[in-house]
């Protein structure tokens, strides 16, 4: 990802984030997702009374830009925080949605935890979730069974 492509993923999981919906934890999350083909879609977390059902930001991003037709992404921005207040640290990705991200993305998905329009710090999902279980876990299982 260009300098400028984080700028941009920077600023929208930080203007997404002002969409979530976290009434039970007051913690609010944004998150930007850019596609292959330069599109971006965002995320935020959408919380639930009965608390299972809540989404994270990564995974609304992800399932929006997946009910869109896109398959193939380079990079996810995420921002995090208490609600009303700008992060005080960077927000990293729970362990469900490295595993949702780990679907559709190949270890050099690049993931940018933004703290600020100036401040984020870039990793990959190789680095985030090491020996992932993938489709292609599934499909050497199938080989085996022939
Ligand atoms: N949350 C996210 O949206 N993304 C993460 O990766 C970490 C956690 C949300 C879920 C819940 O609504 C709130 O943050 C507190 O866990």
């Amino acid at each position: 990802m260009t300098g400028e492509e984080a700028r941009r993923l920077a600023r929208a999981a930080l203007r997404a984030r002002d969409n979530a919906y976290a009434p039970y934890s007051r913690w609010t999350v944004g998150a930007a997702l850019l596609a292959k083909d330069g599109s971006l879609t965002v995320g935020c977390n959408i919380e639930n009374a009965a608390y299972g059902p809540t989404n994270c930001a990564e995974r609304t991003a992800l399932f929006s830009a997946v009910a869109q037709g896109k398959r193939r992404f380079l990079a996810v921005a995420i921002a995090g925080g208490r609600e009303g207040e700008q992060p005080r640290d960077f927000c990293p990705p729970c362990g469900v949605c490295r595993q949702a991200l780990a679907e559709f993305c190949g270890p050099e998905l690049e993931i940018l935890l933004v703290r600020s329009a100036e401040e984020a710090e870039l990793h990959t999902l190789g680095e985030l979730l090491p020996l992932a279980f993938t489709p292609a876990s599934l499909a050497q299982g199938e080989e085996e069974a022939l």
